[in-house]
């Protein structure tokens, strides 16, 4: 049976976790009991997220590290060792789109700067973080891909690092099931944060447009992702690995013509 606190006793580190997704995920993973890092390249951000966790008596620390740099990486998964002695649960949640946009306007520093902002910056963290999984006898990583890893609606750079994050999970899930390892990967479709809505208020009738083609009528929110990711951290999903979850409101599902 699952306990009410069903992370009790992990210690988790979550990426990008001063905004958004990642935000809602450290705090949903703190209300169930895991001590968190929450790492950011944003210190404003990633302290506000500590403090709310504070706030509801939960454990939480603010590392600032640029997941895209080997450095700071090292630096941030030696840190986080030394403060809770193994990390149990990595959710690779940051990611970067700015610039990006169509394969003829995309620059090559736009697409260097995306691949390295959203998908090595998940090589290496796992990299760094399973050597350590391995050390404590095993781990739960939880990669953040979107839809747009499997379904073409634009960003060109972002939507083949995503479809790399999905591939990566499944080489993780293959090369460590054995040694206590697990590895999913999580879609989202249009989620209400912060960034996301700024992107999409500042167009005319986009919001609209989005809302419409999803079967549910609405878009998701943070909280829908960071549930997802609960289940994916704790040990109810003990024999799930290398899968991934839609969490796209039926977007890629299709649509209903009516006739
Ligand atoms: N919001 C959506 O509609 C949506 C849809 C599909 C997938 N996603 C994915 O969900 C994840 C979170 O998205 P969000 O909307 O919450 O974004 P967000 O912009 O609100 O948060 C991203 C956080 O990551 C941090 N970050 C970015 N690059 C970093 C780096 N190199 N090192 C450390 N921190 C870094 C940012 O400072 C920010 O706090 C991303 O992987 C994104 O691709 C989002």
């Amino acid at each position: 049976m699952a306990s009410a606190m069903r992370l009790e006793g992990k210690i988790a580190l979550v990426t990008g976790a001063g905004s958004g997704i990642g935000r809602a995920t450290a705090q949903l993973f703190a209300v169930n009991g895991a001590a968190v890092v929450v790492a950011d390249i944003n210190a404003e951000g990633g302290r506000e997220t500590v403090r709310r966790i504070g706030d509801t008596g939960d454990r939480a620390l603010f590392l600032q590290a640029d997941v895209s740099r080997a450095a700071d990486v090292e630096a941030l998964v030696i840190r986080s060792i030394e403060e809770f002695g193994r990390i149990d649960i990595l959710v690779n949640n940051a990611a970067s789109w700015k610039g990006d946009t169509t394969i003829t306007g995309v620059s090559e520093p736009v697409w260097d700067a995306v691949i390295d902002g959203s998908l090595k910056s998940v090589f290496l963290m796992s990299k760094a973080v399973i050597g350590e999984m391995l050390r404590s006898g095993g781990g739960s990583i939880v990669n953040i891909s979107s839809v747009n890893g499997i379904y073409g609606v634009g960003l060109t750079a972002y939507s083949a690092a995503k479809g790399g994050v999905q591939a990566l999970t499944r080489v993780v899930a293959a090369e460590y099931g054995t040694r206590g390892i697990r590895c999913n990967v999580i879609l989202p479709g249009t989620i209400g944060t912060d960034s996301s809505l700024a992107v999409w208020h500042s167009k005319p009738d986009a919001l609209d447009q989005i809302i419409a083609a999803y079967p549910m009528g609405h878009i998701g929110r943070p909280e829908d992702v960071a549930c997802c990711a609960l289940f994916l951290a704790s040990d109810e999903s003990a024999f799930v690995t290398g899968s991934s979850y839609l969490v796209d409101g039926g977007l890629t599902a299709g649509r209903n013509f009516g006739f």
